[in-house]
C-alpha cells in the first residue's frame, strides 16, 4: 500500500515536472517574439544607395529621432553599417522592426538559410521581424545573373516559410511581384505573406492593385515612396516626367499644408494605407519625413491626388535579367526601352 502511495506520488512528480519544462521550453521560444508590439509601423528609414560610411549614422540618428522600423537588404552591402547604427542607438530590439531581403541567388534551401543568418548577423538583431523575397526571380548561385529554371516561387516560398519555424524571422512577404506571382504563393502558403514591398508612388499609383492587397489582407509596404527622387532614376525612366519636388500640383499642395513637398507625398502614401520607408542619410531630411505622419489630407483632396497618377516605373530590371516582370501591372517591363539596375 505504502509502496503504491510512493509510486502514485512519484507519478504526479514526474508528470508535474513534465509540464513545467515543457511549459518552459514553449515560453522559451515564445518568449523572444512575445516582447515585439504588433504591426509594421508606417514610416520607416530605407538603406538601398546609403554609402556605406554614412549609414551606421543615419540609421543611429532615426531611431533616436523617433524611427522604429528599418529596411535593409543583403544586397545593399551595408547592412553590417546598418547594424552599427541599430547597437549604437541603445533602443531595445524589441522596439523596433527591422526588414531584410533575401537576393535573388541565394533561393535554394541552403543557400536561404545561409543568407538570412548572414544579415541577422551583420544587422545583430537576433531575429528579423520581416523577410522579403526581393524578387520572383532565381538566380544559380554563383553564376551572376543566369536563371535558375529549377527553382520556382512557390519552391522558394517553401523554404521561407522554414525560415518562420526555425525562428529566424517573425514574419515573411514577398517584394516586386505581379499579382499572379502573390495568387500563386497564396494558393500553397502554410505561412502566408504579411507584406508585399513594391513601387508605388504619386507618378506609379496602382491604387487597384494596393485595394487588392487590402482584401487579401496583405500589407503594401511602398518603395520609393518619393517617385524620381533616388538619384539613379533620373536618367533612366525618372527623367520621363520632370522631379517630383518641383511638380506644380505638388508644391502648392505643399504650401497649402504648410509642409514641404517630401511630407505631403509621404502623408499621401501613409494615409492610403501604405507603409512608407523613406531613404536618407540627411539628419535634416530624417527629420522632414517623419513629419509626415502630421499632415492629413481631405477626401477631395484624395480624389485630386488619384487624377495626378502617371503611370511611370522608375525601377524595373527585367531588360537586365531577360525576364519579364509586372505582368498586369502599369508599366510593365519592355525589352525595347530603358530600365533601372536593382
Ligand atoms: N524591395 C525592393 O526591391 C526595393 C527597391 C527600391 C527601394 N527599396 C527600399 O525603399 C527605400 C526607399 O526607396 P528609394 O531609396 O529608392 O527612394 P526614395 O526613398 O523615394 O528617395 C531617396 C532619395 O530621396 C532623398 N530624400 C529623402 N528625403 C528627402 C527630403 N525630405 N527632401 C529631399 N530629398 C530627400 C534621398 O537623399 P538623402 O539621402 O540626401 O536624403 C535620396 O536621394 C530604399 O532605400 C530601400 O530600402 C526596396
Amino acid at each position: 500500500m505504502a509502496f503504491g502511495k510512493a509510486l502514485a506520488v512519484a507519478a504526479i512528480v514526474a508528470v508535474t515536472l513534465v509540464v513545467l519544462l515543457r511549459t518552459e521550453h514553449d515560453y522559451a521560444t515564445i518568449k523572444s517574439f512575445s516582447l515585439r508590439k504588433g504591426d509594421i509601423p508606417q514610416l520607416g528609414l530605407g538603406t538601398w544607395l546609403s554609402d556605406r560610411d554614412e549609414v551606421a549614422h543615419a540609421v543611429e540618428y532615426a531611431l533616436d529621432n523617433g524611427y522604429d522600423h528599418i529596411d535593409a537588404a543583403l544586397i545593399y552591402k551595408n547592412e553590417d553599417q546598418t547594424g552599427k547604427g541599430i547597437k549604437a542607438s541603445g533602443i531595445d530590439r524589441s522596439k523596433i522592426w527591422v526588414t531584410s531581403k533575401l537576393w535573388n541567388s541565394d533561393h535554394r534551401q541552403d543557400e536561404a538559410e545561409a543568407a538570412i543568418q548572414k544579415s541577422i548577423a551583420d544587422l545583430g538583431v537576433g531575429y528579423l521581424d520581416l523577410y522579403l523575397m526581393h524578387w520572383p526571380v532565381a538566380f544559380v548561385p554563383g553564376e551572376g545573373t543566369r536563371l535558375d529554371e529549377g527553382t520556382s516561387v512557390v519552391d522558394t516560398w517553401r523554404t521561407m516559410e522554414d525560415l518562420v519555424r526555425k525562428n529566424y524571422t517573425r514574419h515573411i512577404g514577398v517584394s516586386n511581384f505581379a499579382r499572379a506571382d502573390v495568387q500563386a504563393v497564396l494558393n500553397v502558403c502554410e505561412v502566408c505573406p504579411y507584406a508585399h514591398e513594391f513601387e508605388t508612388h504619386p507618378y506609379l499609383q496602382q491604387q487597384n492593385f494596393v485595394d487588392w492587397h487590402r482584401e487579401i489582407g496583405v500589407k503594401v509596404i511602398a518603395y520609393s515612396p518619393l517617385a524620381n527622387t533616388n538619384p539613379t532614376y533620373r536618367d533612366k525612366k525618372g527623367s520621363l516626367v520632370g522631379p517630383i519636388f518641383k511638380d506644380p500640383f505638388w508644391t502648392e499642395l505643399a504650401e497649402s499644408k504648410n509642409a514641404t513637398v517630401a511630407q505631403v507625398v509621404l502623408a499621401w502614401g501613409v494615409q492610403r494605407g501604405t507603409v512608407v520607408i523613406p531613404k536618407s542619410e540627411s539628419e535634416k531630411h530624417i527629420d522632414e519625413n517623419r513629419g509626415a505622419l502630421e499632415v492629413e489630407f481631405s477626401k477631395e483632396e484624395m480624389e485630386a491626388i488619384a487624377k495626378r497618377d502617371k503611370k511611370v516605373r522608375m525601377n524595373d530590371p527585367g531588360k537586365s535579367w531577360g525576364i519579364k516582370l509586372f505582368a498586369d501591372l502599369d508599366d510593365p517591363s519592355g525589352f525595347d526601352g530603358d530600365n533601372a539596375e536593382l
